[in-house]
């Protein structure tokens, strides 16, 4: 038996380690995404591979699911649990096997110090509604959502809804990142953006980056999301010139025209907003990938093929299998935005986009804007005017 002053010793000793492992646990982040269609699926299978290689994360990945039943009868979950893919939204991709699918919101983030908010913007805020009272203190958050809610008061950011509701930080990850081509891990970039804390920036970095994804933090919240949300609106209008077969000049012309409204929106709205913002990831290369290839594009060139005849909602339904188009609901509210602003003279592509959209104009309407020219000097370098 060892004496007295040796065991006293072991005690400490073994009460010391207990310690510090508590301590280390507390200090392991658990993160939960909210959010499991098509992207959603995706940032879990990024976030998953990441957080077995790194220690101060928890390997276990919550994926909070929109409970359907599929076809065959199945719960979506259970088929997710039991296949480790997303068989509706991502099929053929296995998530990695620390993603744990769960049905239940409050279950789901219930331990996570990390959440990821992941859903089509007209269901965020209600879920943040739902969320209220139910998350960790100190949670940070990060939006990975392409749109906007417009109030009475006016625009309100999906990063600020999150952080307003739930009374948490909130940054945003947006980028030329159409979701099957990084689920396949083909190199692609993204921009984290922040307001203030770079630190907790670098650990959003550090959670998505992978070698095929390339992850930088920009201080320029606002900027970063602004970009996100606004190009869509944009690839509607690339697809209309899809539709028309009008070729590539014309679609250069629309990106271009499209690229520097966003820039003068988001200067409008936000002073802060810099001009570099629209040369990262969010910003140029997005309007590329979207009005190339997304799904926005895809549909409003049907819609122009079909004369503006089929409606968005009747093209989304049949081409989309319960994906949701964005860009439509945007255009929607940015046009809002511009006439309780009266602003509309200054942004003809984005007014005519939705103007298109709920067949006030014909889709051939996307080229004849250029009659009233706005006088951009009025917005570019005077971001006062309002
Ligand atoms: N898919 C992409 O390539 C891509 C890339 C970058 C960003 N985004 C953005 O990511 C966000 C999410 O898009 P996604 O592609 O993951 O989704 P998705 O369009 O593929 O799927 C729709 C999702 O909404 C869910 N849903 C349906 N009704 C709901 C309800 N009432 N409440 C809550 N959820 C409901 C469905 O279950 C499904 O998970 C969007 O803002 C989108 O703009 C998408």
């Amino acid at each position: 038996m060892a004496p007295p002053a040796a065991m006293e010793a072991q005690e400490a000793a073994s009460r010391n380690a207990f310690a510090n492992d508590v301590s280390a646990a507390s200090h392991i982040s658990r993160v939960t995404v909210v959010g499991s269609g098509n992207w959603g699926s995706v940032a879990a299978k990024l976030i998953a591979s990441n957080t077995l290689k790194l220690a101060s994360f928890h390997d276990e990945v919550r994926m909070w699911v929109f409970e359907e039943t599929l076809p065959s009868g199945e719960k979506l979950t259970d088929v997710i649990n039991r296949t480790n893919e997303n068989v509706k939204y991502l099929p053929g991709i296995k998530l990695g096997k620390n993603v744990i699918a769960d049905p239940d919101l409050d279950n789901a983030v219930r331990d996570a110090n990390m959440l990821v908010f992941v859903t089509p913007h007209q269901f965020m805020e209600g879920i943040c509604k739902r969320l209220v009272g139910k998350i960790k203190e100190g949670v940070e958050a990060i939006s990975l959502i392409k749109g906007m809610e417009v109030k009475m008061e006016g625009p309100c950011m999906i990063s600020n809804l999150i952080s307003e509701l739930l009374g948490i930080n909130c940054c945003v990850l947006m980028g030329a990142n159409i979701a099957n081509e990084i689920a396949v891990e083909k190199f692609s970039e993204a921009t984290v953006g922040y307001k203030a804390n770079r630190e907790i920036a670098e650990k959003w970095v550090q959670l998505f980056s992978t070698p095929y994804f390339m992850v930088t933090p920009v201080q320029d919240v606002e900027g970063v999301e602004l970009c996100g949300t606004l190009k869509n609106v944009v690839a509607l209008a690339a697809g209309f010139v899809d539709g028309l077969e009008m070729g590539n000049n014309t679609k250069a012309a629309i990106m271009r025209i499209g690229l520097r409204e966003m820039r003068a929106f988001s200067k409008l709205l936000f002073s802060s907003v810099k001009d570099s913002t629209f040369f990262e990831s969010c910003g140029v290369a997005d309007v590329i990938t979207t009005c190339l290839g997304g799904r926005n594009r895809k549909v409003a060139e049907a819609f122009a093929k079909n004369g503006g005849k089929r409606s968005f909602d009747e093209l989304e339904a049949e081409m989309l299998q319960g994906q949701k188009l964005q860009g439509v609901s945007t255009a929607r509210e940015v046009y809002e935005v511009l006439s309780h602003r009266g602003w509309l003279e200054l942004f003809p592509l984005f007014a005519t986009v939705h103007e298109i959209c709920i067949g006030r104009l014909p889709p051939s309407a996307i080229v004849e804007y250029s009659e009233h020219k706005p006088n951009f000097a009025l917005v570019e370098g005077s971001a006062q005017y309002y």
